[in-house]
């Protein structure tokens, strides 16, 4: 640990350098405080964060916002940014003044979180299933009137009637149309039955649709990804034309995603949209390939894990602090060093990975910081609790992962 007098001396190696807020006479105990208070503005450096520690770029992350918030502009389509990706009201509320009508969640419990902070438009899209479930629903409905839950069962819907007659309540229920692999009704007369049922029964309101398809999330090819999409939104589509037909008002059909969101807002039907990664990227998506190219390049990478080098057991191998409980291990793709372009990393264990620095672009010591790119966002997000948001170098705040671990 470095004091104040430490500072002044001399002869520690480049890389172990006190860092700048040390070197201006805060102590590390100092700098813990700060960061716990979030005191950090004009203090700190990135050089001052313990590691691995997530960054976000605010530079980087304002322009993604703003990107997407001026296609659906452009589009006429309303915007719903998914909060499984950042779990952050911090972020929630950017996106909000960014002209956001809300926020999606994919679990009850995340959206509490997002309640307690005062998000409102929240779209929970998974069905709240079974007596607890259904009991924070209405929880969440009291204290957040507008929130809308998505049911995909007939059953389920029956007893969010029931239960929110009996608490003197009225929720808003999405129907979810199986539009992907995961969990929906089918498209066309069994989606109609269950609207015509919502419509029926006392205490729910039919709010709108909700079509995610994740399958064609991260289809390689700007054309194949189109061609899925379209596709895959199609049936939503003619099943809200279904229930409108039949004389019942749908407000709105939700669905797409970062790698769809200008395939989706073409489709005419489809008038809201639910991206999340898109504020943050990863490798995962900047390997579906653009519009214009190989590499999918819409919208910036402004998460990143900073790592230090803790150990040189050779010439071309450092040891970073960052391993599988700092990045989420899903993908195919490993992390990727961001000034060190072709260096690999390798996984080492839960705590620490490797980089073969064979064909570096330069030489790295001991105590280096490293910034990775991480394979996949939303759940390397879920192992932190903390984002550290950089102007340059400078920290300009911290931001708590409030839903963080809110997967119920
Ligand atoms: C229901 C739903 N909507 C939207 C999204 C956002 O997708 P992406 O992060 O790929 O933009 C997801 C992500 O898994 C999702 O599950």
């Amino acid at each position: 640990m470095y004091s104040r007098r430490s500072v002044l001396l001399a002869g520690v190696a480049p890389a172990l350098w006190p860092s700048r807020a040390v070197r201006r006479g805060y102590s590390w105990s100092e700098i813990e405080r700060m960061i716990a208070r979030g005191d950090v503005k004009g203090k700190l450096t990135r050089d001052d964060l313990p590691t691995p520690a997530l960054l976000l770029d605010l530079d980087a992350f304002e322009r993604n916002i703003a990107r997407m918030a001026e296609h659906a502009r452009r589009s006429g389509r309303r915007l719903r940014p998914h909060a499984k990706t950042h779990k952050c009201p911090e972020i929630a509320r950017a996106l909000i003044r960014a002209g956001a009508v809300g926020t999606c969640t994919a679990k009850i419990s995340e959206a509490e979180v997002f309640a307690e902070h005062g998000i409102s438009g929240l779209l929970v899209t998974s069905a709240p299933v079974g007596r607890h479930r259904i009991e924070r629903a209405l929880r969440l409905a009291r204290r957040a009137p507008d929130t809308v839950f998505c049911v995909d069962d007939a059953g389920n819907a029956r007893e969010l009637s029931e239960a929110a007659r009996a608490s003197r309540m009225t929720l808003n229920l999405a129907i979810e149309l199986l539009v992907g692999q995961r969990s929906g009704i089918a498209c066309g007369r069994p989606a109609l039955e269950l609207a015509q049922l919502i419509d029926r029964l006392p205490n729910v309101r039919f709010a709108g649709l909700q079509a995610y398809s994740g399958p064609s999330s991260h289809v390689v090819g700007f054309e194949a990804r189109r061609k899925h999409s379209i596709e895959a939104m199609t049936p939503a589509v003619e099943t809200r034309r279904l229930i409108e037909s039949s004389g019942i008002e749908c407000a709105w059909l939700s669905g797409g995603s970062t790698g769809t969101y200008n395939i989706d807002s073409e489709i005419d039907g489809v008038d809201e949209l639910q991206p999340g990664s898109y504020i943050f990227m990863d490798i995962d998506y900047n390997i579906i390939g653009g519009r214009g190219g190989e590499v999918y390049e819409d919208f910036e990478n402004s998460l990143t894990v900073l790592a230090t080098v803790y150990s040189k057991p050779s010439r071309d191998v450092a040891i970073v602090d960052a391993g599988l409980k700092s990045f989420a291990t899903d993908r195919k793709v490993g992390p990727a060093p961001k000034d060190l372009p072709g260096v690999p990393y390798s996984w080492l264990g839960d705590e620490h990975g490797k980089l073969d620095l064979a064909r570096a672009p330069r030489e790295v010591k001991l105590g280096d910081r490293i910034e990775f790119l991480v394979p996949h966002c939303d759940p390397t997000v879920n192992l932190y609790d903390h984002l550290y948001c950089l102007r340059g170098d400078n920290v300009e705040a911290v931001w708590r992962i409030a839903a963080r671990g809110m997967n119920q």
